[in-house]
């Protein structure tokens, strides 16, 4: 690895000019060691003290400025991969239409996603900081308002978000709430065509990165390296439809959901949203990617009557409280 070049350089001034995390409303109520672990917890999984990452997020730099960087999964790999889907799937898609129209993504929006969400030089989770500062705001909230239930995230890759959710639950020092860890563990299910057409070309563009596969030992190894991995922490591996509808859980406060597509979302909605509690917090990560995740929540709002406002998060992520039971 070498730091040489400008590159480098305005990277690290751009990251002098990173966002400031908002001050935290409830310091008073945390010991202030509490705030300077959860301080550290948060700049550890989100790359900030990593040389790889700092190393990736330079060379993401450079080829935003036009530069060849033969490491990155390159653009003209991404503009060959939306030429592959538009054939793969052209029976499904409609005359003249391309993958590329179909779900509104240019190979340098593809190029991004990709290199983002690449395991190699990347941070223990692909949320960025909007994304991290909103999960700690909302479990304040909840300790501020005692909601009860537990924590969960649906769709983990790594299991950044989930050591956070426990790093929070030690920093409060609670012993009597749990982190649902739910992830199939080898990626996204392979979606059908017939059925939801953005999924399927979506998935099909993950193929360089194995559909987002990360195993069950490297999330649980890593819940060991943040020294978190203990029976407040409960994994439950396979495919949502099949480990939500039998999961012990009573209660939760705060239901994220990463799943990215739509069946994934909907059996998440499906059987986890009537669990959170009034006052609990749903996160939709994935609400304005080029996949089926919208569509879920929508869908679901919809036909449940769910009249609470979508709160933006970021152009990408938004969230809700229900204030209902
Ligand atoms: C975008 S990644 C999650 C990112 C993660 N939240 C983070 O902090 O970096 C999507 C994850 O959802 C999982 N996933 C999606 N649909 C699933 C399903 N139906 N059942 C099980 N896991 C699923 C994939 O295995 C993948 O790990």
């Amino acid at each position: 690895m070498s730091f040489e070049g400008s590159s480098f350089r305005r990277l690290l001034q751009k990251l002098k000019s990173r966002k400031r995390r908002p001050k935290s409303c409830s310091e008073s109520m945390i010991k202030p060691i509490g705030q300077t672990y959860l301080d550290l917890l948060i700049r550890a999984l989100s790359g900030e003290l990593s040389d790889n990452v700092l190393y990736r997020n330079a060379q993401l730099l450079q080829a935003e400025e036009g530069e060849e960087v033969p490491t990155l999964i390159s653009l003209q790999t991404c503009r060959e991969l939306l030429g592959k889907a538009t054939q793969e799937f052209g029976s499904y898609l409609g005359k003249g239409e391309t993958a590329e129209s179909y779900l509104n993504l240019s190979p340098k929006e593809l190029f991004g996603y990709l290199n983002w969400m690449n395991p190699i030089g990347s941070p223990h989770t692909m949320c960025g900081a909007d994304n991290i500062y909103q999960v700690e705001a909302c479990v304040e909230d909840i300790f501020r308002e005692n909601i009860p239930g537990d924590l969960m995230e649906t769709g983990v890759w790594k299991g950044g978000m989930t050591v956070l959710m426990r790093g929070l639950l030690k920093a409060y020092n609670c012993h009597d709430r749990l982190v649902w860890v739910a992830d199939s563990f080898s990626g996204l299910p392979q979606p059908d065509p017939k059925k939801n057409l953005k999924d399927a070309i979506f998935w099909y563009l993950m193929t360089p990165l194995e559909h987002l596969a990360i195993p069950f030992e490297y999330v649980e190894a890593l819940f060991q390296r943040y020294d978190l991995l203990d029976d407040q922490v409960r994994f439950l591996p396979g495919w949502f439809k099949d480990t939500l509808p039998a999961a012990p859980i009573e209660k939760l406060a705060l239901l994220r959901m990463d799943g990215d597509l739509y069946e994934s979302t909907r059996d998440t909605l499906e059987h986890m949203y009537p669990k959170v509690s009034k006052g609990g917090y749903i996160i939709v990560d994935d609400y304005g990617i080029p996949a089926g995740c919208r569509d879920a929540v929508d869908e679901y709002r919809r036909a449940r009557g769910i009249a609470e406002p979508i709160q933006k998060i970021n152009d990408v992520s938004v969230f809700w409280r229900k204030m209902g039971v």
